[in-house]
């Protein structure tokens, strides 16, 4: 195995890459290792530099995978280096079908170019810079961005060439770019990033925040136009993303039929006869779960979120709470974990519409880092006061088989004796219900070695097809 060490960036793959073609190392016999460069104050960024191996082997490419390599260097995922290095090794080879959408390889490389167009995309349309106090001097604008892959420095150049000589500074979770009004700089890491991103609103925020109040139109609320155009991950980086979820929920609350009232009122119309008791409008099941108040956790969340399915799912989900992105929105596994899962199901055939999922915990338990939340493990008596809902969901949905990911869920139901290394994989009986047990989608997430990840997304796949083979 040639282990084979570059800087985190294109230009130092692209020279990697190019040596080891020349040396014709197969893709299998190398094994990429990465390392951040230093994070120096304001160096150049790293984008701008020139290829390193300027007298290195060179292979014609067509323009166009040249720019979805390009493209697909920047998307986050550790194994792309080693990804990159088939497809150019298959090119080189003379299989010219692995730049076609029809390959699998090819495929995944269009996927991936696209992810990042879009991410690209994002990062211009929800930017948000705001002013600082003209006494601290340079940077007159900061930003605080979290981008789903890595643009930074494509984003930082996109706007540099439109904000004329203002200084302004982009601070995400992994670095920070600075314009000083002539030049661009890039910063790994992420030392000032969260201190340079603390900036109060300002005036025009404040403006802003009122006029987005005032045009927002609880009768003509339509939630997924709304998410498909500011979609939940990017709400906590944008000065009215702290109001929509307030919004949306009393227009669900109420304001959405009062404002629908008023305007069909103002039409006028000629009058009907009907039955008063018909004519009382619609209202949702009562429900205490949004005023739950059996632990603390629902002073720090957005909402309580309910489980989803169908009430009369043969299987259930469980997880074990709400992440950022579920707090938001108000529905299970909707961010990077419910992506994983989702995958998960597909791989085992079972599909999202026909199992119930749900959490052994409802409210979002986070802890501050910067400006983002990050999750914190419910505690034993949270998750206790907790089971009074999970108890009536198991009633309601009447899932028979039960599939617990992670601990947390494992325990929620047989009790914390029961751990997750005893379980896993193994069906258990549970009132008139079978548990399967398996590890939580986020663990995979959190294993950094490509290996470790495939076998826990395999062991949840394989307890997903278990829980779908038994007939309980
Ligand atoms: N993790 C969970 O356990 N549940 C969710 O809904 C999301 C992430």
């Amino acid at each position: 195995m040639h282990v084979i060490a570059i800087d985190d960036e294109f230009d130092a793959w692209r020279a990697a890459a190019l040596d080891a073609l020349a040396q014709n190392l197969a893709p299998e016999s190398i094994d990429w290792r990465t390392s951040q460069a230093e994070p120096a104050l304001f160096n150049e960024t790293a984008a701008l530099a020139p290829p390193k191996a300027a007298d290195a082997p060179h292979i014609r490419v067509s323009r166009e995978l040249a720019s979805l390599l390009k493209d697909a260097a920047h998307f986050r995922d550790a194994r792309r280096w080693s990804f990159l290095y088939r497809v150019l090794w298959r090119w080189a080879q003379g299989d010219r079908s692995v730049a076609s959408p029809a390959d699998e390889d090819g495929a995944r490389l269009y996927k991936m170019a696209k992810a990042v167009r879009r991410a690209q995309h994002d990062m211009i349309a929800y930017v948000r810079f705001r002013q600082r106090d003209a006494s601290l001097g340079a940077p007159e604008f900061v930003a605080w961005y979290e981008p789903d892959h890595d643009v930074l420095a494509w984003g930082a150049e996109h706007f540099a060439a439109r904000m004329g000589r203002s200084t302004w500074l982009i601070a995400t979770p992994d670095g920070a770019a600075m314009f000083d009004g002539e030049r661009l700089r890039l910063e790994r890491g992420r030392a000032l990033a969260s201190d340079h991103a603390n900036v109060a609103p300002d005036a025009a925020e404040a403006l802003w925040m009122t006029y987005y109040r005032s045009i927002f139109n609880p009768a003509r609320l339509n939630e997924s136009a709304l998410e498909q155009h500011m979609p939940v991950r990017f709400w906590k980086g944008l000065p009215e993303g702290a109001l929509i979820p307030k919004l949306v929920s009393d227009a669900r609350g109420g304001a959405r039929r009062v404002a629908q009232a008023q305007s069909v009122g103002a039409l006028g119309g000629k009058a009907v006869q009907v039955d008063a008791r018909e004519a009382q409008p619609e209202r949702d099941a009562p429900t205490s779960l949004d005023t739950c108040r059996r632990c603390d956790l629902w002073r720090n969340a957005t909402q309580a979120v309910r489980g989803a399915g169908p009430s009369d799912a043969r299987i259930m989900l469980l997880g074990e709470q709400p992440g950022d992105q579920e707090d938001l929105k108000g529905e299970p596994f909707v961010g990077p974990a419910g992506q994983l899962l989702q995958d998960a199901m597909q791989r085992a055939g079972v599909a999202r519409e026909q199992v119930y999922l749900t959490n052994a915990v409802k409210h979002f338990k986070w802890e501050p880092r910067g400006k983002r939340r990050l999750h914190k493990t419910p505690a034993q008596q949270e998750v206790e006061a907790c089971s009074y809902w999970l108890e009536q969901e198991l009633h309601d949905v009447g899932a028979k088989v039960i599939v617990t990911l992670g601990a947390t869920a494992l325990a929620a139901l047989l009790g914390r004796r029961a751990t997750l290394s005893a379980h896993v994989g193994r069906v258990v009986p549970y009132l008139d219900k079978l548990v399967v047990a398996t590890y939580h989608p986020s663990y995979a997430l959190r294993q950094n070695d490509e290996a470790a990840r495939e076998r826990t997304v395999a062991a949840i796949v394989a307890a997903l097809e278990l829980a779908s083979s038994l007939k309980a």
